[in-house]
């Protein structure tokens, strides 16, 4: 697979390595420390650009290639995935799921905001009960003639509170299961709507994470995302391309801690040498360095894929599943590689440890990655 850069994505994943350094590196300790959401940085991503990278240009978006978003995520991710984790989710979920799915009407009314990140969006499938068991929504979305009433709780939703346009998917149908579902787009404003408590996690602590519950919200039928009961099949189809960027995520947090160890392992002395020379630390260093290629190899192709129209469920899948087992591998050790110093906040390391678990989590656990993954290959 041919994945030599043009110079104009060359110069996209410049930009991001620049704005990561610059702008995101200096605050991001204590951001993690005090769960505070990266809302400046987020406002200058927007206008750089990067929060609307795929979306059409005739909507405001950056109309680029999937592999330039994924270089771009890639980037951001080795410095903060608390900030990287707010793009993907506009770009790829909310971006993507408008300008794919959405009527003409709601292109116009809602892409340019969100494209340029003047407003952000959230994508809210998961509930108490419904995390990966994606069918068994119950939140309802009630059809009453020119609206539908909308209650129920959503869990988990990133940019729950800095978000102004929601993605809901609601059962209408119940007795017709997942053909039963749709998506609508909410307003925050609207009455009914009420931003939950935030959650307190592990790791991506800068980015927002929040429930939500709708009560008797009235959607507007024309913010109806698709035919009656299309949601399911919008999450899916959303969630797919979803995942290719999550694995972006998972690769950048990897190869930002291997960068970080391989700089540390030839300042850091002990035994008369720099730790690099000794054996035991110049052997994790090759592990991980093939692990995040082969890693890399699994994301650009699923990118690629995407980008020339093939199917990607199964490489996104594939891209996901193993770029944050790496990110996992590669953080534990990297940490190993820091010793003491590994174990405090000023290295960073422990922070990218704790980021990575998230990868094997949202958007699909792995163990989902893999009933994608084994369906396809059995045709199933
Ligand atoms: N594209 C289009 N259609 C798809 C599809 C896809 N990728 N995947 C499934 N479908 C369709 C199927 O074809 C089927 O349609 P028909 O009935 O017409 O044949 C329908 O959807 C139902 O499919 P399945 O029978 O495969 O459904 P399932 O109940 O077995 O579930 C699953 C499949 C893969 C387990 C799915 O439920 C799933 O992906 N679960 C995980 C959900 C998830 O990722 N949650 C994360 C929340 S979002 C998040 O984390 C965002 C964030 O904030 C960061």
């Amino acid at each position: 697979m041919d994945f030599n850069l043009t110079e104009e994505q060359l110069l996209i994943k410049e930009a991001a390595s620049d704005f990561a350094k610059t702008f995101l590196l200096p605050g991001v300790i204590d951001r993690d420390e005090h769960q505070r959401f990266p809302k400046e940085e987020i406002n200058q991503m927007g206008e750089l650009g990067f929060l609307g990278m795929m979306a059409s240009p005739e909507y405001g978006g950056g109309g680029m290639d999937s592999l330039s978003y994924v270089l771009a995520m890639e980037e951001i991710s080795k410095i903060d995935a608390s900030a990287s984790v707010v793009m993907s989710v506009n770009n790829s979920l909310v971006c993507f799921g408008l300008n794919a799915f959405g009527t003409e009407a709601q292109k116009k009314k809602y892409l340019p905001d969100l494209a340029s990140g003047k407003k952000l969006g959230a994508f809210c499938l998961s509930e108490p009960e419904a995390g990966s068991d994606a069918t068994s929504q119950k939140t309802t979305a009630i059809d009453q003639g020119d609206y539908y009433l909308l209650n129920g709780n959503k869990n988990w939703i990133t940019n729950g509170n800095s978000a102004s346009v929601y993605l809901v998917i609601a059962q209408t149908h119940p007795e017709k299961k997942h053909k039963g579902i749709n998506a609508l787009i909410v307003e925050r404003d609207w009455d009914g709507f009420q931003v939950g408590p935030k959650e307190n996690k592990l790791g991506i602590r800068g980015s927002d994470t929040h429930s939500l519950q709708f009560n008797d919200v009235k959607v507007p039928k024309e913010n109806r995302i698709g035919e009656d009961g299309f949601g399911f099949k919008f999450a899916m189809k959303t969630l797919s391309g979803g995942r290719i960027g999550i694995a972006a995520q998972a690769l950048g947090i990897a190869a930002g801690a291997y960068e970080m160890a391989l700089k540390y392992s030839k300042e850091r002395k002990a035994f008369g040498t720099e730790i690099c020379n000794h054996q035991a630390i110049a052997f994790k260093l090759a592990d991980m360095h093939t692990k995040i290629e082969a890693a890399r190899m699994l994301v650009y192709k699923a990118a690629k894929d995407k980008d020339e129209q093939k199917d990607y469920d199964l490489s996104g899948a594939m891209a996901k599943l193993y770029a944050s087992q790496v990110a996992m591998e590669v953080t534990v050790e990297a940490v190993q590689i820091f010793g003491g110093n590994g174990y405090v906040k000023d290295y960073h390391v422990e922070r990218l440890m704790r980021d990575a678990k998230i990868t094997q989590i949202y958007e699909g656990t792995s163990e989902i990655q893999k009933i994608v993954i084994s369906r396809s290959i059995l045709n199933k």
